[in-house]
């Protein structure tokens, strides 16, 4: 792969230690992808940021980077272990606390802002149309390819970590025109009426796309937070992180639609719920917010708790950015929500938390929710609409 002078004398060690191993991982990286240069990146969003998923290794590894690192372009990042303000009221073991806060720390002095959210674009980080930046959060990844039309490679939380500290990015993948034509024409022959139901499109489009990208048919009208779940749902269930929609994403009209041709009926659609949940009827957990919820989801969440109250045998939690949750407060939902019983965990996630063993089934409005629900915290999956998972536990 080709480098300029400047990023030889990085690669020489000429900026330090974390420019030096940032600077050798985008060259592994663009060797193995057969990238020609390295390009510049406008911004970035490192995942891998839970105590849970790195561990001692990862915790050193970042202490050893943020010893001389500094990031060269705005970074936001992926959500943490726990919420890094209220990890005591949500029962996160006090030792697993101060290693999770010693790796925010790493990031911290490394200049990254702590904003702990897989939806940078609704919180502080939004790309334009046409930017290369270096994301490594799958949803996040696929909103950005799809919906905004940004160009970026799924990065691993290394890379993406890299591309911070350099300011640069392997050119290959999808930053590449060629490589973001759709291979696949999915025709939608019925009606995707809620923010679950687009969760299961996701899951029947990934399964019957794996490894393309589908030039999607039929569709109408979509919301910001129904093609947030589409996102993050599509890409975990096989396809890659970028699709098209007729009508609706910004580059459908650059391409003809593919020759090849799979249908989604109404009985994919039924399918996909009952092989995506598990076989259970007791609940004890529910969980909101995969992605984190936008302020529109916590507003409507507020209307359908309003003067009610959750059953005390189940935890109810919305999982969302600090951000989105301040401007909750200041509306009065959080308030609304609260006093029914539900709780906000900011900063975190259901999947990267430590929570093997507190609960036993999970129902949420989330495909991918449920999908890393059971892979990382063992949990048994109800899959259901959101009205569906809040009338269940309300008290009657
Ligand atoms: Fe976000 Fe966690 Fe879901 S990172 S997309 S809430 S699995």
């Amino acid at each position: 792969m080709y480098l300029t002078k400047e990023e030889e004398k990085i690669l020489n060690g000429e900026e330090g230690y974390a420019a030096k191993k940032s600077m050798e991982i985008l060259v592994a990286l663009g060797n193995i992808y057969g990238a020609e240069k390295l390009i510049d990146v406008k911004s970035v969003q490192v995942a891998g940021v839970s105590y849970y998923n790195l561990g001692d290794a990862g915790l050193e590894f970042l202490s050893d980077l943020a010893k001389d690192g500094k990031v060269k372009v705005f970074t936001t990042l992926n959500p943490a272990g726990m919420d890094l303000v209220n990890w005591m009221e949500h029962k996160i073991p006090e030792d697993f606390a101060q290693k999770q806060n010693l790796v925010v720390d790493s990031f911290r002095k490394m200049g990254i802002t702590i904003s702990c959210t897989c939806i940078p674009y609704l919180a502080d980080n939004l790309p334009k149309f046409g930017e290369h930046i270096a994301w490594s959060e799958s949803s996040a990844v696929t909103f950005a390819n799809s919906i905004i039309g940004a160009r970026t490679n799924k990065e691993g939380g290394p890379s993406a970590l890299a591309a911070a500290i350099t300011g640069k990015t392997p050119f290959y993948g999808l930053h590449l025109d060629e490589n973001r034509r759709p291979n696949i024409q999915v025709e939608i022959k019925t009606h995707i009426k809620n923010i679950s139901d687009w969760g299961a499109l996701g899951y029947c489009i990934g399964k019957e796309t794996e490894n393309m990208i589908p030039y999607i048919t039929g569709i109408k009208k979509a919301s910001v937070d129904e093609l947030k779940s589409f996102s993050a749902s599509v890409v975990t269930y096989g396809s890659k992180p970028l699709f098209h929609i007729k009508g609706i994403t910004p580059e459908a009209k650059n391409y003809d639609i593919p020759k090849e041709k799979v249908v989604i009926e109404a009985d994919d659609i039924k399918k996909a719920y009952s092989e995506i949940n598990d076989d259970v009827n007791e609940v004890d957990f529910v969980w909101i917010g995969c992605p984190h919820c936008s302020i529109e989801e916590i507003a409507y969440i507020a209307r359908l708790l309003k003067d009610k109250r959750i059953s005390s045998d189940v935890e109810f939690w919305i999982t969302t950015a600090r951000k989105i949750k301040e401007l909750a407060d200041k509306k009065g939902y959080t308030k609304i929500i609260e006093n029914a019983g539900g709780k906000f965990v900011c900063d975190t996630c259901v999947a990267v938390a430590p929570l093997k063993g507190r609960f036993k089934s999970v129902m949420t409005n989330s495909a991918k929710g449920g999908y890393y629900s059971r892979a990382n915290n063992e949990m048994k999956i109800k899959f259901r609409s959101l009205e569906d998972c809040i009338n269940v536990v309300v008290e009657k």
